[in-house]
């Protein structure tokens, strides 16, 4: 019998707030997708960002993360499909923030999600899990389940500061953990090409982590920040723009590397 290749697990990861995360989650997703790879992204933030960015409301999901986590539903209980041709979602709830107190109690609970997981989804090539803004028990789970973390960050001056702690924590994980976690990359966003600043703290990231930093760069792009109000991907919401091609360029990337 054919060993079955666990399929790459990537969580797209940062502490700070509003960086990209969640955008990057969708879109480097749909983009995924779009190329014939059926991708699974999993809302790991109790703000449902990804959720509602993807035209689903989160209170509607009779089963989401939450159950996964706890053990009470099963990974193909939880998926379900999105209006993009080969991309499904586990969803998130609000109430998944009051939960981490309750994971906290749980045994082995920093490996709740990779358990939860091992169970691979049928038919699903790659998967994504779109992590809060902090390091806490929810986040330090996607870096247990996860084989790659993929760090959006700002082209602002405290990036470099966030950016070194990250990989601190990776080192960590590692050691202590998960020893099989890589870093797909360190990704700039929301890059503004015309200020001197944003290519100030994009060549000080090259030179800091020279073998980290993605070649694609997304720019600021407004069809990016208007998609998620129409419930879709930028791939969907304007395929020709700017931004979708950022994320179509990153997909290609992080697929060759
Ligand atoms: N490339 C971009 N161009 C324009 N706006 C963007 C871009 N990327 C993200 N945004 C906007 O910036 C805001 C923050 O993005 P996003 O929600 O993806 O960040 P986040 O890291 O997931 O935030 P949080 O930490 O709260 O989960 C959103 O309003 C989003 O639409
Ligand atoms: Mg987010």
């Amino acid at each position: 019998m054919l060993a079955t290749v666990a399929p790459p697990i990537i969580a797209v990861v940062n502490q700070k707030g509003g960086v990209g995360k969640t955008t990057t989650a969708i879109n480097l997703a749909a983009a995924m997708a779009e190329v014939g790879h059926p991708t699974l992204l999993v809302d790991l933030d109790p703000q449902a960002n990804s959720t509602s960015g993807l035209g689903l409301d989160p209170a509607r999901a009779r089963l989401n993360i939450y159950h996964l986590l706890t053990g009470e539903a099963t990974v193909e209980q939880v998926v379900q499909p999105t209006s993009v041709s080969g991309l499904s979602l586990i969803a998130s709830h609000i109430d998944l923030a009051g939960a981490e107190i309750e994971l906290a109690t749980m045994s082995e609970r920093e490996g709740l999600l990779r358990h939860a997981l091992a169970a691979n989804p049928p038919g699903v090539e790659i998967l994504l899990i779109d992590c809060p803004p902090s390091l806490g028990l929810l986040t330090l789970n996607a870096l247990v389940a996860a084989t790659s973390m993929l760090i959006p960050t700002q082209s602002e001056y405290f990036a470099l500061e966030g950016l070194r702690h990250l990989m601190y924590t990776h080192q960590l994980v590692r050691s202590r953990l998960n020893p099989r976690l890589a870093i797909a990359g360190i990704l700039m966003t929301q890059f503004d090409a015309r200020t001197t600043l944003a290519w100030d703290v994009l060549h000080a990231v090259r030179r800091a982590h020279p073998h980290h930093l993605l070649e694609t760069v997304i720019p600021r792009n407004v069809r990016i920040s208007e998609a998620p109000s129409h419930g879709k991907s930028v791939i969907e919401y304007d395929p020709t723009c700017r931004g979708a091609a950022a994320y179509r360029a990153l997909a290609k990337e992080l697929l060759e590397r």
